[in-house]
Parts: structure tokens; sequence; C-alpha cells
């Protein structure tokens, strides 16, 4: 396996180098575009991304035609190109988005700075040397791996983002594992929950995350080197070098097929789309809690910003932004599956558009994590508030409902005999807590005194005792399992 010194995330590198004229740089064929043209085709305002991807590439390459066509690339050589190539990164790696580029895309300058490189340190020899680099392939194959590279390497950021989050969330819900929390549905007071369970909610959606994240890196790791430009190539490479040196699952079975296919693409971005999703979900709820209207949570000046107008404001700007983001996400999803659609066999350079739209979905995901863990982290629940608003809104009239039907009540008539105690009692503007056994015999004969036991917050979520419900011990066992699987995470992604 081909590990190079440790570097910047794949994600989080700059967007672009500054590259005002790209109308000077040559090209790895020769061919002099038009200035405009070769601006308008140019791919390495943003391919660039990729060097890493690109060096660990031609690395497998070099060793894989050392070992299969030593007469063509003797081990020596191939020492020599490699040592260049891990040179090249480093320097990369320093210059960021000050890089000066050589060629059009990060494959030309990749391969050009190796050839000037060798050349300055074996002066006669080291241009010829660096032309080798490129024996049984194509920029095709080669930018296929790349781009499937990064995408695992991507895919592996995510996930231990998301952990983090998971993370986080687990703090706060172990914090306070018994507050009770009003529960909504049509953000209608609904059923009071633990606060708890509410968080573990998210956890839960955010496993899918990573189970998605992981089989969109799994459908990542296949080689496409080996296929040149569509057809294959005429020496006798041995791909599976090629692959365990990169650390790939499998080789691609169709050559045509692997030059153009951009699958892995749409699938990690729809895994991207579907946590950005859920992120907004989360967002949305924090937006919510920290109304003054809702009162729920307290806002942290690490994530909240003030008016620059209103001194008495703070705004939930982070969770605002992730819900706006969504749309981004989104929308690079679709712009991805309408670039692939009717591109003919085989490559095409439509393909080229894959990667801004792979590189900002990612970029713009991980930011949401992160600031979203930020927020989870800091997050303070307003303990008495959201025990009040639990009780509210007759927020336990099903757990009277229930009553009646332990008292033998067909569960229809129970739920009507209940409605009319509500409709009542709102008219009246009492609380169902506050209502005697009195004026509950008034709607049905069978209500007796514990009846007044049965809305009681803590008794109406504590009742719901079953697998996957709210009551604190099946919230505390979930807890647990939560935080097992979370150092299972944390030890697989180690
Ligand atoms: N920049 C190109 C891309 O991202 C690299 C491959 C170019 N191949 C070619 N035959 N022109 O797709």
């Amino acid at each position: 396996m081909i590990e190079l010194p440790f570097g910047p995330s794949a994600i989080d590198l700059a967007a672009a180098p500054n590259l005002a004229d790209l109308g000077a740089l040559g090209t790895l064929t020769g061919a002099s575009l038009d200035p405009a043209v070769f601006d308008y085709t140019a791919s390495i305002r943003f391919d660039w991304k990729l060097y890493r991807q690109d060096v660990r590439g031609s690395i497998g390459h070099v060793r894989m035609l050392a070992a299969a066509l030593p007469e063509i690339m003797p081990l020596a050589d191939a020492a020599e190109i490699e040592q260049a190539l891990r040179d090249i990164c480093v320097e990369i790696d320093a210059a960021q988005h000050r890089l000066v580029p050589l060629g059009e895309d990060v494959h030309s300058h990749v391969e050009l700075r190796l050839r000037a490189l060798l050349e300055e340190r074996h002066p006669g020899r080291g241009e010829d040397l660096g032309r080798r680099l490129h024996t049984a392939r194509s920029r095709n194959d080669q930018v296929a791996t790349d781009v499937r590279l990064w995408c695992m390497d991507a895919a592996a950021e995510l996930r231990a983002s998301v952990i983090d989050l998971q993370a986080a969330l687990l703090d706060r819900a172990r914090t306070w594992p018994e507050a009770v929390f009003p529960g909504y549905t049509h953000l209608q007071p609904a059923q009071p929950v633990l606060f708890a369970h509410h968080l573990l909610a998210y956890v839960e959606m955010l496993e899918r995350d990573l189970g998605r994240l992981q089989r969109a890196a799994a459908e990542a790791s296949v080689l496409p080197l080996g296929s040149a430009a569509l057809a294959g190539t005429t020496f006798p490479i041995r791909r599976e070098i090629t692959a365990s040196e990169l650390g790939f699952g499998s080789i691609s079975a169709n050559s045509m097929d692997a030059v153009s296919d951009r699958d892995f693409a749409v699938e990690l971005v729809a895994a991207c789309a579907l946590l950005m999703a859920h992120l907004s979900r989360y967002a949305e709820d924090l937006v919510l809690w920290a109304s003054d209207e809702f009162g729920l949570i307290g806002l942290s000046p690490a994530w909240a910003e003030g008016s620059s107008i209103m001194p008495q404001k703070r705004n939930p700007d982070t969770a605002e932004l992730t819900r706006g983001k969504a749309g981004r996400v989104f929308g690079h999803l679709q712009a991805l599956l309408t670039t692939l659609k009717s591109v003919p066999m085989t490559y095409g350079r439509d393909l080229q558009e894959d990667k801004e739209a792979l590189f900002d979905s990612a970029a713009t995901v991980r930011g949401a994590l992160r600031a979203l863990t930020v927020a989870t982290r800091t997050l303070e629940l307003r303990v008495e508030r959201a025990a009040e608003r639990a009780a509210a809104g007759y927020s336990t009239a099903t757990d009277l409902a229930d009553y009646l039907v332990r008292r033998g009540l067909p569960f229809r008539t129970a739920y009507d005999a209940v409605k009319r105690v509500v409709l009542d009692a709102v008219a009246r503007g009492v609380p169902l807590g506050d209502l005697s056994v009195e004026d509950l015999r008034r709607f049905h004969p069978a209500f007796e005194l514990d009846a007044l036991e049965a809305v009681r917050v803590e008794r109406s979520v504590g009742a719901r005792d079953v697998p996957g419900g709210t009551a604190p011990a099946q919230v505390c066992a979930a807890l647990g399992a939560a935080e097992e699987r979370l150092q299972q995470h944390r030890s697989t992604a180690a």
C-alpha cells in the first residue's frame, strides 16, 4: 500500500489556486489551443485538488510497470520516478493555492513537473525517464482512478465528521437522560418524550448516513487503471498489482465502462445529499427550539451571531445556513446526473464536470457537520421550560384514552370520550392535569381516581416502555447501545 506523508485533508483544500491567466500553459500533447478555448477547457483551477490522489495513482502505476515490464521500466528508474513524485506532492502540499500550474489539468501539471524535476536531477536523461511514466496509461483511466481514490478519501473524512456529531449528540443526551421534552407532529404539541430520545433520533439518522458513506466508498473501490483510453493496452500489465498498491478492492471488468463510469461519484453525492437533508432537519429544530416562542434551548455565542442593528438579538445563523446549503448539495446531485445523461460511450470531456459537484458537495456537508457539532456541544436545554411545554397542549390525552381501554372499552370509544373531555377542558381553559375525577366522570363512568395519575407527563413517558419507545428504561438502553456503537466506529476508523 502506498502511504504519503501526512498532508492536508482531501476536502478542505482551498477551492482554487489563483490563476489569472491559463493562456500560456502547456498541454501534454503539444496542441496550441486558442487562449479562450484553453481557458474554457482547462480544469487545473479545480482539479488540482486531486494532486495527492494523482501522485498516489502514478506511484502505483510505476511500481506495477517495474514489476510487470522491467525491460521498459527498470526498478531503479521506477524508484527515481517514485521519489520525484513524492517530492512533487510535498511541493504542492506547501504551495497550496499559490501553486504555479504547468499544465491544463492536474495530470499534466504532475507529469510536466516530474519531467522537469527528473531532468534537473539527471541532466540529459531525466526528461526521457519521466516520459516513460505514461506507458500503458491514458488520462481517461488515470482521471477515473484519481476521482475514485478521492471519493474513498473523502468518504472516510466525512464518516469521521458524522461520528463527531453523533458523539456530541450522545454527550447532550447523557447530560439530560431523563429530562422531558415536548414531542410534535405537524409541529403541533403531540406527546411528551424524553429530550434524550429526541437526540437519539438524530443519532439513528446519522447511523444510516454512515452506512451510505461506507457503501459509497466501497462502490468507488474498483480500479479503472489498465483500461487505458477505452480498449485496454497492448502491454502485459498486471492490474492486480496496481489495485493492491492503491488499496482498491477489485479491478474493473470492462475497459469501456471503466473509463466512463462515474456512478460512484453519484453515489457519494447522493449520500451527501441525504445527509444534508438530515442536517437541515436538525438545523430547523434548533432554529425552532432557540426561538423566543419555543424557548427550549439557549443560544451559545459559539454559533449564534448578533444582529448589526438590533443589539438585543442573537441569531441561529449556523443552523439557518445549514438549511440553506442543503439546496446547494441537492443541486449538485441533479447537475451530476444531468452531466452523465446521454454521454455516448466511452469517455467524453463532459465527464470533467463531475469534479466541482463532487468537491463542493463534500466540502459543504463537512462544513455543516462541523458547525452543527459545535452547536450541539454547546447546546443548553432549558429543563423547566421543556417540562412545562411537554405538559401543555393536552399532550397526555392519549394516555387517558389508553386508560379507558384498560378498563375494557374499545379504543375508538375511549377516544371519543376523551375527545369530549378535552373539548370541554379547552372551552373552560383548564389544563388536563387540573381536571378532577368528577370532571372526567361527566364523560365516562369508567374513570376512577387513578386516571389523574395517567395524565402526568412522567407517567406518560414512562408508560411507553416498548423497544424504540421513549420510556427512560428504553432510552437508557438505547443510549448505551449507541455509545458502544460509537466506540466501535472510533476503533475501526483509527
Ligand atoms: N481533465 C480531464 C477530466 O477531468 C482529464 C482527462 C482528459 N482526457 C482527455 N482525453 N482529454 O476528465
